[in-house]
């Protein structure tokens, strides 16, 4: 879709008033930095919890924009993050496209149907329509900027082409990621093609979000560190590319790359205005990779959130000196745990927001 028509399509949503977020991003001058939490809505809410108990299944939560939107929302009323981030899953990409997803309680996603040859691709659906294939996450999305009236931005996302494409392949979760690995050597023009299509569908799936609302939108490739730098340069670093020039002239865009401390030179070059740090990534270190031209997002150890507060307070205000005050979005290095006590959530938070 053209930039300006994309823009011009948005619904009209109440002025921001906390914009911290899209400023830090953007570069622009913050009072503090910005602070939310990857996985905030979820199961450290007992008001979550209680959600999800009179629905069905997290799917059911997922596909009633209602119900996702409240979810969304209640992070912001009893966590006080400075953003909210809709409640989905990357997975509805892969569905969109053909292959339905499970949850199994305790085990994790499951894909009862798997692609592994170019054969199996025939299966699939190429032209993705996210107002007729995911408009529950849409509907979701319109829904909770009403509800949200302005309070903070509301973030969307999606997986990045390679962790959506491992789920495709491997059909549940891995330690290595050894069989969608091999079938980039093994396979090269299955793994182009599928990849290809995935990033198709995910670009348009963005814009659709940031069309029915989404003022940032963040894109995880969890299983980054997998990948070596040669490999991602060949494979992923194109479709991110082209993800990040077609999103960043509307958005501020967000790449997390967990586990890519390796892969910081190369994903500096994209037009993302942000980029996500893992635990693992010192940020000073970070920083000297990634040059001035970056947000960095992250990055405290999330088991650090079962230290007691004074330690927790102690931890956050180490993590924040080390990125300095300028071009910081606070968060965890990854999701947050889902048996931590959000008293000690709330501990973090406040130590971000007491930091100016
Ligand atoms: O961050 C948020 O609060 C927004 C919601 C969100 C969910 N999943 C909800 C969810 C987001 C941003 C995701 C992204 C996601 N999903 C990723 C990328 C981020 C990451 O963690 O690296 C990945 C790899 C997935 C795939 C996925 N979905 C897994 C591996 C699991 C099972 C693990 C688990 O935590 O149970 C899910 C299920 C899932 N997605 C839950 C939630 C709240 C748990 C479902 C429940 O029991 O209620």
């Amino acid at each position: 879709m053209e930039v300006q028509s994309l823009l011009n399509s948005q619904p009209e949503h109440a002025p921001l008033q906390n914009d911290l977020l899209l400023r830090a991003a953007r570069g622009e001058a913050v009072e503090r930095p910005p602070v939310w939490l990857m996985r905030q809505a979820g199961r450290i809410l007992p008001e979550y919890r209680a959600v999800r108990a009179k629905m069905g299944g997290f799917k059911d939560l997922v596909e009633s924009p209602v119900h996702a939107s409240e979810v969304t929302i209640q992070p912001v009323d009893i966590l006080g993050v400075d953003a909210a981030i809709i409640f989905s899953d990357i997975l509805v990409i892969p569905e969109a496209m053909g292959l339905p997803y499970e949850l199994v309680e305790k085990v994790g996603p499951r894909f009862p149907d798997v692609v592994r040859t170019v054969q199996d691709l025939k299966r699939l659906r190429t032209n993705v329509d996210p107002e007729v294939h995911l408009s529950y996450v849409l509907d979701a999305i319109r829904q909770t900027k009403r509800d949200l009236a302005g309070r903070v931005p509301l973030i969307g996302f999606c997986g990045a082409p390679w962790t959506i494409f491992c789920y495709m392949v491997e059909g549940k979760g891995s330690k290595d990621w050894a069989l969608p690995r091999r079938l980039l050597w093994e396979q090269p023009a299955f793994a182009h093609s599928l990849l290809d299509s995935i990033t198709e569908a995910s670009i348009a799936y963005l814009q659709a979000q940031v069309k029915a609302g989404a003022d940032l939108v963040q894109i995880f490739d969890s299983w980054a560190g997998v990948l070596s730098d040669g490999l991602y340069a060949e494979f992923m670093m194109p479709r991110l590319r082209r993800m990040c020039d077609a999103l960043s002239p509307l958005v501020p865009v967000t790449v997390f790359a967990k586990g890519g401390a390796h892969l910081l030179p190369q994903l500096a070059d994209l037009s993302c205005h942000t980029l996500g740090l893992d635990w693992q990534t010192d940020p000073r270190k970070a920083r000297q990779l990634v040059g001035e031209e970056k947000t960095l997002q992250g990055n405290l150890d999330p088991s650090i959130l079962y230290a007691s507060p004074e330690v927790i307070r102690k931890k956050t205000q180490e993590m924040l000196s080390n990125f300095g005050t300028r071009r910081h979005i606070a968060n965890l290095g990854h999701g947050v745990y889902p048996d931590v006590d959000p008293e000690h959530v709330k501990v973090f938070v406040e130590t971000v927001q007491k930091s100016a």
